[in-house]
């Protein structure tokens, strides 16, 4: 039998058990694709960031049509890095994206940009010779990220920026300013392993002399490091992930970032034109769950090499993110969802004087409902939504959000047709909540047809 079949028969496995008994089924994309065992494929693995979805979750939806035709197209309206985009384009069918991040989009579109390896070389060479040549007593304002680089590191981040910007195509200017982002935390003094920039400190590693021992020596090499050898080097494997990608999109495939909020998808950035109604063939993404990641706080470093020198800016860039926690007292209001195990979860929050916590998941699931409709929209009548979302606690109680949302989308007329759960093997940059929520222990996969 062959992938595409074999697949399906699984699918309609699915349905009828979830028809019958009404139970999620319980899988491990791990072990179901297990082709997709190694760690490295195209170019996935271009820069980090939050919470990535794992591909083979896509790969699995894509490897059959019954979801999505051949040649169809694929919306993904939190695309994050572009992981279904990528593998929505491997497959042969058009990706469209749309995400608050700036870095996101950045991310994503140079992910699924395919450029000659030859002129991605000679312009490293010309960048480099560039940014060497730069006056280093150029002046420039770096007062907010002082703490954090050295002054060494930061003009020669400065320079990397300058002589990339003079770079004339844009998509090879994309590309390496990308490739500058990933340099950033790098030689940061932040902590690499906690998301959010916050300063890496030995004492941390009291317990631990070896690894205190660790962060001292790399707090020191930091003071001098050679910034331009650490960005050619990520260059170079990026040209390497970027050379892989040229049998995909030598046959007109394409990938569009379409909008920068998911709550209004037009037809392409910057434009008041708006995407047309059921144009889409099947959605499939993984939205931000309520409280758990910090997307502009964790890419502020990052944003601010890539131009966003304001704190201002960070801060309504901050605004349009869904499922953000840091509100002021006096935008906060007492909230309703209109769905009714929800609003009974915020009763007995306010009733407790939780009052914060309720208007962080209150006003997360509202947003969501109005990313839902954009997406009901945009999707064509039988097409599928494919949903991957976890569910929290809110200050012990359970908030399950994945089934918040079901009810949601069921209310809008798509018809629920399964639904897995795939236990997070890598919990990545997963960060254990503050006292009043756990870390999301598993994803679900919630199927809807329209
Ligand atoms: C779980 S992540 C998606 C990760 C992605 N699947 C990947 O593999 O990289 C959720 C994304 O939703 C984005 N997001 C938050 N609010 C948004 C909004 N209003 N519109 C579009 N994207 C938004 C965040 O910036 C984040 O990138």
């Amino acid at each position: 039998m062959d992938k595409n079949n074999e697949i399906k028969k699984l699918i309609e496995t699915f349905h009828s058990e979830y028809t019958q008994n009404g139970e999620p089924i319980r899988i491990n994309f791990r072990e179901i694709v297990t082709e997709l065992s190694s760690t490295e494929r195209y170019s996935h693995l271009i820069h980090s960031y939050p919470a990535k979805l794992l591909c083979h979750i896509p790969y699995f939806f894509l490897q059959t049509d019954y979801f999505c035709p051949e040649n169809g197209v694929v919306l993904d309206p939190f695309c994050g890095t572009g992981t279904v985009m990528l593998e929505a384009n491997i497959s042969g069918r058009n990706a469209k994206g749309a995400d608050a991040n700036p870095l996101a989009c950045l991310i994503s579109k140079v992910k699924t940009t395919y450029i000659k390896k030859e002129d991605l070389q000679k312009t490293l060479g010309t960048i480099i010779s560039r940014a060497k040549r730069f006056n280093t007593n150029e002046c420039i304002d770096t007062s907010s990220v002082s703490r954090w680089f050295s002054k060494s590191t930061i003009s020669q981040l400065w320079h990397l920026e300058c002589a990339i910007k003079k770079v004339r195509d844009t998509k090879q200017q994309d590309f390496f300013m990308m490739c500058l982002s990933n340099l950033v935390k790098k030689v940061s003094f932040a902590d690499p392993s906690i998301s959010v920039p916050v300063k890496l400190n030995p004492e941390r590693f009291a317990q631990n002399p070896e690894r205190m021992e660790s962060a001292k020596f790399k707090l020191k090499t930091l003071e001098n490091i050679d910034v331009y050898d650490k960005f050619e080097n990520i260059c170079q494997l990026n040209i390497n992930r970027i050379e892989s990608l040229k049998d995909i999109y030598s046959n007109g495939i394409t990938s569009e970032i379409i909008s920068n909020d998911a709550r209004l998808l037009t037809k392409e950035i910057g434009s008041t034109e708006i995407l047309q109604d059921k144009s889409v063939d099947l959605i499939l993404t993984s939205p931000p769950y309520a409280g758990a990641q910090k997307y502009i706080r964790s890419s502020w470093l990052n944003l601010y090499w890539l131009g966003t020198k304001n704190s201002e800016d960070i801060r309504l860039l901050n605004k349009q993110n869904i499922g953000r926690e840091d509100y002021h007292k006096a935008d906060m209001f007492r909230v309703i969802t209109s769905i009714q195990a929800a609003d009974d979860v915020l009763t007995s929050l306010y009733d407790e004087g939780k009052n914060e916590r309720a208007f962080i998941v209150g006003n997360y699931l509202n947003e969501m409902k109005s990313a839902i409709d954009e997406s009901v929209r945009v999707l064509k009548t039988g097409g599928y939504m494919i949903i991957v979302i976890g569910n929290n606690t809110v200050c012990g109680r359970p908030f399950d959000t994945q089934d918040y949302l079901t009810t949601y989308i069921t209310s809008k007329g798509l018809r629920l047709q399964f639904k897995l759960i795939d236990d997070i093997k890598s919990y990545g940059l997963m960060t254990k909540r503050n006292k009043t929520a756990s870390r999301i222990s598993c994803e679900w996969v919630l199927v809807f047809k329209k």
